[in-house]
């Protein structure tokens, strides 16, 4: 089947002549829970926003559901949405539904259509009680829902998170993880990148490392996690401890 994202020899040099990537092939096939890793300025980010063509490739290249990036911009967004790391800086609405109305609104569809996906994207993330709140007086757990549900009231296959837990809290992270496993089993296809591999490592079906900007280990999860250290990711401590992954929700 054909991969939903997929970059060829992807390389990325920087203005300033550093290389951020450096020749990485990675096929994500549709439905997959990818999680990739590496140390702080591994490329982590530097790879999420190919995806959607925030960033373009000094050479290779990179495909959404078979379709060059560059060639059709607006389906590569349409397709593969993100969801950044600095909330705050993604929130535009005076309350939790205008908010999540924003993206579908500029979708272009009727106003019937666009009140039915933002309706269906509040149940989704849990948020219908907080529709007529301001988003500035939401939690940082709640926010990150929020910025959750605005992407996918634009019903995209793709979801892609830039460090999705940072600065949420037990429940916090509680909520998002489980919102994420939900749309895992709804069959879309998330790619993340985080720091902490405990909350998702039992969760996720494959491990990406990045280091220095290349692709050093790429495989199932329980096996790709058991060299992780020596690219200066933590493992698990639950691996540390006893040997197995723990399900950080259960
Ligand atoms: N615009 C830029 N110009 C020059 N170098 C950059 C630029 N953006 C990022 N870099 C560098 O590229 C490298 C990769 O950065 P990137 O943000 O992709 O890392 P990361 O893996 O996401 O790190 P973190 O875990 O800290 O978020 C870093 O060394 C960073 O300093
Ligand atoms: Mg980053």
């Amino acid at each position: 089947m054909m991969p939903i994202l997929e970059t060829v020899d992807l390389s990325h040099r920087f203005a300033d002549g550093k290389w951020g990537l450096k020749k990485i092939n990675l096929a994500v096939g549709k439905g997959q829970f990818v999680v990739i890793a590496g140390a702080n300025g591994s490329g982590k980010t530097t790879l999420l926003r190919h995806f959607n063509g925030l960033l373009e490739p000094t050479s290779g290249q990179v495909f959404v559901d078979g379709v060059r990036v560059g060639k059709d911009l607006l389906r590569a967004r349409k397709t593969v949405q993100m969801v950044f790391q600095d909330t705050d800086s993604q929130i535009v609405g005076e309350t939790v539904r205008d908010e999540v109305a924003f993206g579908p609104e500029n979708l272009g569809l009727s106003r019937q259509e666009v009140r039915l996906l933002v309706e269906q994207a509040l149940e989704t993330t849990g948020l219908q009680a907080l529709a007529d709140v301001s988003p500035h007086l939401l939690s940082g757990g709640e926010k990150r829902r929020l910025t959750i549900a605005g992407v996918l009231a634009m019903r995209p296959q793709v979801l892609v998170l830039d460090e999705p837990f940072s600065n949420l809290d037990f429940p916090g992270t509680k909520m998002v993880l489980e919102q994420l496993m939900a749309l895992h089993r709804s069959n879309m296809t998330i790619v993340l990148c985080t720091h902490e591999l405990e909350k998702v490592a039992a969760h996720a079906q494959r491990l990406v490392v990045l280091s220095r900007g290349e692709m050093v280990a790429d495989g199932p999860v329980a096996e790709v996690i058991a060299g992780i250290e020596k690219f200066g990711v933590h493992p698990p401590c639950s691996l540390k401890c006893k040997g197995r992954l723990e399900p950080w929700l259960s």
